[in-house]
């Protein structure tokens, strides 16, 4: 048996909803997998030069662990990855690796697990949900974690927002833009940032653009990464300039995210040109929603 699995890239955090918010992007990491008489990896695009394609790749370890944790055969199988995700910069690429190895061991062994099942099993791989359930269910998601379990509700994001991301060249890791963060925060912070994670749901349910750029103000996380990301406030004020409705760090960084109902590609234009002052590249891309999620099908 033979399939295509296809799992979405996810923007995390969006300002004020640390840990929280997600939202899935039309940007994919494909996974074409067939039985094999041995595991094999073939690497195309992102990463494919850096990631491993021995028993330390992301995606044959989920396999290998799916299959273990349900009890069915470990089928060998040969997989090639395409990645369209880049690699540490905040745009879920190990949630899309993860998601795929469960969702190849399921098909193959041909059992239906929940969301809630296929999101348990992630879970022991990637403990914040802000990446894995907008890629698995699509579209804007805003998650709670209780003990071991996610609660989560989906919003359909607004077609009137186009979504920026401006990637630049270099990589932060996850772990090391959680090190720079307070342990503790005060409770004039908390509620600065309750105040605007409730205001950017309200303002996209109801279409309230005008509030998106006080509604992604951060106090937990933005004000100290920004310092490990180069260019963040300067790009800011320039997106804002040009008409932008909402800048923020997407997921830990390094990508910037912005939401705008106009001039996209000049302020992503702009967005490289700034970096390239700085001596470094970046690209940007205009995005959508992913409404759908991760999918698979027979090929
Ligand atoms: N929310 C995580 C963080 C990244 O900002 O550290 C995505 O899992």
């Amino acid at each position: 048996m033979a399939i295509k699995v296809e799992v979405p890239a996810s923007t995390s955090n969006l300002g004020a909803g640390f840990d929280t918010f997600g939202l899935a992007l039309t940007l994919y990491n494909t996974f074409e997998v067939e039985e094999n008489n041995q595991f094999e990896v073939e690497i195309i695009g992102e990463g494919a030069d850096k990631l491993s394609k021995g028993d330390d790749n992301l995606f044959l370890k989920v396999y290998k662990r799916t299959c273990q944790e349900l009890g069915i055969p470990c089928k060998p199988i040969r997989v090639v990855q395409k990645n369209n995700v880049p690699l540490g910069r905040g745009l879920g690429s190990s949630a899309t690796a993860i998601l795929g190895g469960i969702i190849t061991a399921t098909a193959l062994g041909g059992i239906n697990l929940t969301t809630d099942e296929v999101l348990k099993i992630a879970f022991n791989f990637e403990s914040h949900p802000d990446n894995l359930v907008p890629a698995l269910v699509g579209g804007f998601v805003t998650c709670a974690v209780d003990r071991d379990k996610v609660y989560f509700e989906r919003i359909e994001f607004p077609k009137e927002l186009q979504i920026l991301v401006l990637i630049p060249e270099f990589e932060i890791l996850t772990e090391e833009a959680r090190k720079v963060l307070p342990k503790e925060v005060s409770l004039k912070d908390a509620v600065f940032n309750i105040q605007r994670a409730t205001l950017l749901i309200s303002a996209l349910v109801n279409r309230d653009f005008d509030l998106l750029r006080v509604a992604v103000e951060d106090r937990l996380h933005q004000p100290f990464r920004g310092k490990l990301l180069k260019g963040f406030d300067t790009f800011k004020e320039l997106a804002y300039s040009f008409g932008a409705d909402a800048v923020f760090i997407s997921g830990s960084g390094s990508t910037i995210g912005v939401f705008t109902r106009k001039n996209a590609d000049q302020i992503g234009e702009e967005g490289v040109r700034l970096y390239r002052e700085m001596g470094i590249s970046a690209k940007y891309l205009v995005l959508e929603a992913d409404e759908k999620g991760a999918r698979w099908s027979r090929v």
